[in-house]
């Protein structure tokens, strides 16, 4: 009988004060942590920038730093690779990925755009940079409306790949759209029964949704729109009460802009905590740290997909 002995694994400590820490690597590697509003509250605090994936795209392509840190997911810092093919983007856990994108595989998509070649192809941003290469323009949850009403309207048009946003552009555009039958975890997750309940509870609460949640939730919304316009919404309206159909993070802004006001989040179906995006909340702060202190995980991305996938995302960027 032998017994095998495994050396002990040795997890070097992280510095005390984890936030300098943070900032002195960012100085030194003259780097910028962009940040969507789904992360938790302590990275947001950390952020260079905050933002939608529409201001994050925009911040990403206007960015002199070397290092881009991105606290999101995969897809959002494939976009700032693509848009910085020559910059270090570093995600901080590569497994943060998007239901979303896992939703709209590249060989399946291929074959769907090959039936129906006479249609353009926009695709919303939360997609894998192969889905973007095979795209005409991309889009976001902030400019998918702008974006359609744009094109021709004798144009047939492929959406992909979340229905649900699909079919809420068609209902702003009056343009029937060919969609991609793809969805995000979260946003399916919210529970219309509990929304009535809490209405109940809270009549004069204003219902603000993002547009990825399904069309019989988005009937009771009094506002709907990306995560950034959401943050306006409840900034700018007389309410003093909001229920937000939207993944919670982004309460921790509302809630810095307008203090006296009440942010309620809508629970997903049963007990659970899914009303969070499992894929956002994998970054933590000891993941910042270790990503820029090491230089990796890092984005990379074959060339010939970072060539194809620029002239899409430049697109949008023209007609937002
Ligand atoms: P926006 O950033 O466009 O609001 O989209 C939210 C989202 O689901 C990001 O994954
Ligand atoms: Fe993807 Fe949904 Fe998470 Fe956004 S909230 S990253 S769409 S799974």
């Amino acid at each position: 009988m032998f017994t095998t002995l495994t050396p002990p694994i040795t997890v070097p400590p992280v510095p005390q004060d984890l936030k300098q820490a943070i900032r002195d690597l960012k100085r030194e590697q003259n780097a910028v942590i962009l940040a969507h509003y789904y992360q938790a509250a302590e990275i947001q605090d950390i952020a260079d920038y905050l933002g939608d994936s529409l201001g994050l795209s925009q911040r990403a392509a206007e960015t002199d730093a070397d290092v881009i840190l991105f606290a999101g997911v995969h897809f959002m810092a494939e976009t700032a690779k693509i848009l910085n093919p020559d910059k270090t983007v570093l995600l901080p856990d590569l497994a943060a990925g998007c239901s979303l994108a896992e939703s709209c595989p590249p060989d399946a998509f291929g074959e769907f755009k090959r039936r129906h070649p006479e249609h353009l192809v926009i695709s919303y941003i939360n997609c894998s940079a192969e889905i973007k290469a095979l795209s005409d323009i991309i889009c976001t949850s902030s400019n998918a409306v702008k974006i359609v009403r744009q094109i021709p309207p004798e144009q047939p048009i492929i959406f992909a790949p979340d229905r649900n946003l699909g079919r809420y552009v068609m209902a702003q555009t009056g343009r029937d759209l060919l969609l991609w039958e793809g969805s995000c975890i979260v946003h399916e997750t919210f529970s219309e029964r509990k929304l009535i309940e809490l209405k109940t509870q809270y009549p004069q609460a204003k219902i603000i949704a993002h547009p990825e949640c399904e069309a019989p939730l988005l009937r009771h919304a009094d506002f709907i729109g990306s995560t950034t316009a959401l943050l306006h919404y409840s900034r700018r309206d007389g309410a003093e009460t909001f229920i937000v159909a939207t993944e919670p993070g982004i309460i921790h802004q509302m809630a810095k802009f307008s203090p006296a006001k009440q942010f309620i989040p809508l629970p997903g179906q049963g007990n659970c905590a899914c009303n969070e995006c499992p894929y956002m909340r994998l970054n933590t702060l000891e993941k910042l740290y270790w990503a820029l202190k090491n230089q990796s995980p890092q984005i990379v991305l074959p060339p010939d997909i970072l060539q194809a996938a620029l002239p899409p995302i430049q697109r949008m960027l023209a007609l937002s």
